[in-house]
Parts: structure tokens; C-alpha cells; sequence
């Protein structure tokens, strides 16, 4: 292992978590847990600018289990068009296997005009709805921060983003996505429902969310309208006993898609369904001035593996041209470090380093703005792994 100059090096404490490991002999920087930790992480690059995003991700990851004395071991399966290309299916059984066996699972994106005509169910997307009830994935998280030095970016003025900071927890498996889908050449419906158990289990996340941030839980529906809201709602209101610390309040969620840009720092947890999960997040993401910075995790029962992806798509139209912004992956890897780890310090050292990065003022093409330098991802992930390697641990 290369022991860097910078930080103070001290020996680790074999894990007891993974019942400690064989090398006695790695040493990590004073001030991160001092737990060494050996883990498998599946990953899943997909298509279009997947693959360049992931494998910036994994470079910081490859750097921060070296100068933190984890031991991560990845390994990488089909997944998506590419999958449906190689293995006629999007998810095959080898890769859902592998996401089974793994500690958690990063992915790039799917999709890709090379799939658009494929019949409905067979596409790459398919094979994410396939994955995320194949994990029980039904919470999904996404932290909506616009970073400060990247204010200018955003398309709300100053003064109306403010430094707003809330999370969306978008419930992940039911809804209309999983309801039954009916089509034929004159007709089509697809079906929106949701049980007591389903909204629950998703609320009980987001409670918890809201009581360990600023204790204040806005919960978004149709229920002006939709039976399925009206459940939703009520079972919302009668969980909130449960969590007295906690501020409930409600929105119809034509208003909260207008609340988020007219006052989005009033929000600081936001739990809706899975479509209006979907479609919020991306009007959300837009704050922070690129869908490329946004991460996400999906997960369920806390002991199986947690899936985390950026927010954005495939991108095909600059997929291979060193321009994909790998910040939304980069993310990714750093919430999975802190919330199916527990790697606080080692997540906080990627973040700094990506913080040195933007103050010095260095830009992918997405981020760019008037006196910033512009680089290619691959460069622009150098410089990032730079700075980590030239100071893994805050001082
Ligand atoms: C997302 C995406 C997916 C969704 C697509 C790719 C199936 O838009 O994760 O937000 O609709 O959930
Ligand atoms: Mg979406």
C-alpha cells in the first residue's frame, strides 16, 4: 500500500465488524475510525456515460481504501443496453447475483436511443425496475444541496435559492410504475396503488430522516383527487404520533412543484410517491444548476445491500467524449461510504478534495461559468484525485 507523505500515519485496528482482516499491517490517517474495512462493491456502468462517471468514482474510491487502509474489491457486471446487447436481457441473473452478494452496488445509468424501439418491458430501463424489486429497493434518497461555490449556476436568483438544503425520499417500489400495465392499439392504463405496509415503511425512513436534520417533514400527494393519495395521507398523519419531534406538514403536489422554486428553503425533508418522486427530483436537481451533481441511494431492509446512482441519465450525446460531469457519481460513492459503511471521515476527505477542486476553480463543461477553467472529466477527476492524495484526512 503507497503510504503518502501528508498525513500522520497511525496503525489500524483490525475491524470487528468484518471480525478483523489477516494484513496487521496497514496504517491509516490519524483522525478517520481507524476500523478497517473489507467490502464488495458491485458495479453496474450501464450505458452512454455510465461507464466514464463510474470509473472516476471507483478511482476515488480505489485512492481513499488506500490511504485509509479499507480494502474494497469491485466487481463489475452488464447491465442495461449493454446487458440486453451481450446477454438479451437487461438484467441478467449473473448481475443480479452479483448485486445480491455484494455490500452495495454502484451504478452509472441505462438507456440509449439504440434501445427506444425495443417493446415496452424490454427495455434497459426494465431492467432498474427489475432490480430495484428484485433488491426490495423501496426507499430512495436524494440530497438536494446546491454547493455554495456553485451558486452562480443556478437558475433561481441568489437570493430565492438562499442555502437551501432538504432531501427528497421518493418511495421506490409501488405506485403506478409497479400497478399493472395494460395496452393494446386503442387503449392503455396502468394502475396506481399502494398499500398501508408500502407507505409505512417509507414514511418511517423519512420520520427518521426529518428527527435526525431539522425536524420538519413535508409530505407530498394528490389527495385532493387520487384514492391512492388519500390512503397515502392518511397514513402519514397517523405515524406522525409516533414521532412527536417531528413537524409534519402536507402539499398537494401541483403546489410543492411551485414551492420549490418559488421558497425551496422551507423544505427540509420532502417524502412522496414514486411518480411524484421521480418527477420532482429532477425539477429539484435543477437548483443545483446541473442534473450531474445530484447522487441518490435506493434501498430496503437495512441488512441488504443499498444501490447508489446519480440522478442523471446516459447523456448518449456526450457519452465517450470526456465531458460527462462525474460529480453525480462521485457523490454516489461518497453517500455509500457514509451511510452502508459508516465511513464518515473517509466520505467528508473525497467531498473536501472536490470542494478544493471547485474553489480552485476548475469546471466540467456543465458547471462552467464566466472565469472558471474548463476540463475534460478525466482531468478534471485528476485534479480531484490529487488533492486526495495530498490530504486524505482533514487536519
Ligand atoms: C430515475 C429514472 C428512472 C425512474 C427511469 C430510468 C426508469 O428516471 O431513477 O429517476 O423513472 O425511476
Ligand atoms: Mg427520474
Amino acid at each position: 500500500m503507497p503510504l503518502g507523505p501528508t498525513p500522520k500515519w497511525t496503525r489500524a485496528r483490525d475491524s470487528l465488524l468484518t471480525g478483523g482482516l489477516q494484513d496487521p499491517m496497514r496504517y491509516v490517517p490519524e483522525g478517520s475510525l481507524m476500523t478497517a474495512l473489507r467490502k464488495t462493491i458491485a458495479l453496474l456502468p450501464g450505458d452512454g456515460i455510465g461507464p466514464e462517471v463510474t470509473h472516476a468514482a471507483v478511482s476515488l474510491l480505489n485512492d481513499c481504501a488506500s490511504a485509509f487502509g479499507h480494502q474494497f474489491a469491485f466487481r463489475e457486471y452488464p447491465f442495461g443496453g449493454n446487458a440486453i446487447d451481450a446477454c438479451g436481457a437487461p438484467l441478467p441473473a449473473e448481475t443480479l447475483a452479483g448485486c445480491r452478494a455484494a455490500d452495495a452496488i454502484l451504478l452509472g445509468a441505462v438507456g440509449g436511443p439504440r434501445w427506444e424501439s425495443l417493446q415496452f418491458g424490454t427495455r434497459p430501463e426494465a431492467g432498474l425496475l427489475s432490480l430495484r424489486q428484485e433488491l426490495g429497493l423501496y426507499i430512495n434518497l436524494r440530497p438536494i444541496h446546491p454547493h455554495p461555490v456553485l451558486r452562480n449556476i443556478s437558475p433561481l436568483r441568489r437570493e430565492r435559492l438562499g442555502d437551501c438544503d432538504f432531501e427528497i425520499v421518493r418511495e421506490l417500489a409501488g405506485d403506478i410504475y409497479f400497478g399493472e400495465h395494460k395496452i393494446n392499439a386503442q387503449k392503455a392504463s396502468d394502475l396506481a396503488e399502494y398499500s398501508v405496509f408500502e407507505i409505512e415503511r417509507v414514511a418511517r425512513y423519512a420520520f427518521e430522516r426529518a428527527r435526525a436534520r431539522h425536524g420538519h417533514l413535508t409530505s407530498v400527494d394528490k389527495a385532493n383527487v387520487l384514492a391512492s393519495s388519500t390512503l397515502w395521507r392518511d397514513t402519514v398523519t397517523a405515524l406522525a404520533r409516533e414521532y412527536p419531534g417531528v413537524l409534519l406538514d402536507h402539499q398537494y403536489v401541483d403546489n410543492a412543484a411551485m414551492q420549490i422554486l418559488l421558497r425551496p428553503t422551507q423544505f427540509d425533508v420532502i417524502l412522496t410517491s414514486n411518480m411524484f418522486g421521480d418527477i420532482l427530483s429532477d425539477e429539484a436537481a435543477a437548483l443545483a444548476g446541473s442534473i450531474g451533481l445530484v447522487p441518490s441511494l435506493s434501498r430496503g431492509r437495512p441488512d441488504a445491500p443499498a444501490l447508489y446512482e446519480p440522478i442523471h441519465g446516459s447523456a448518449p450525446t456526450i457519452a465517450g467524449k470526456n465531458m460527462a460531469c462525474p460529480l453525480g457519481a462521485i457523490f454516489s460513492a461518497t453517500l455509500m461510504l457514509r451511510e452502508s459503511f459508516g465511513l464518515e471521515t473517509e466520505s467528508q476527505s473525497i467531498e473536501d478534495a472536490v470542494d478544493r477542486v471547485l474553489e480552485q476553480g476548475y469546471r466540467t463543461a456543465d458547471i462552467a461559468e464566466p472565469g472558471t477553467r474548463t476540463l475534460g472529466s478525466s482531468e478534471f477527476t485528476e485534479k480531484i484525485r490529487t488533492q486526495l492524495q495530498a490530504a486524505p484526512a482533514r487536519a
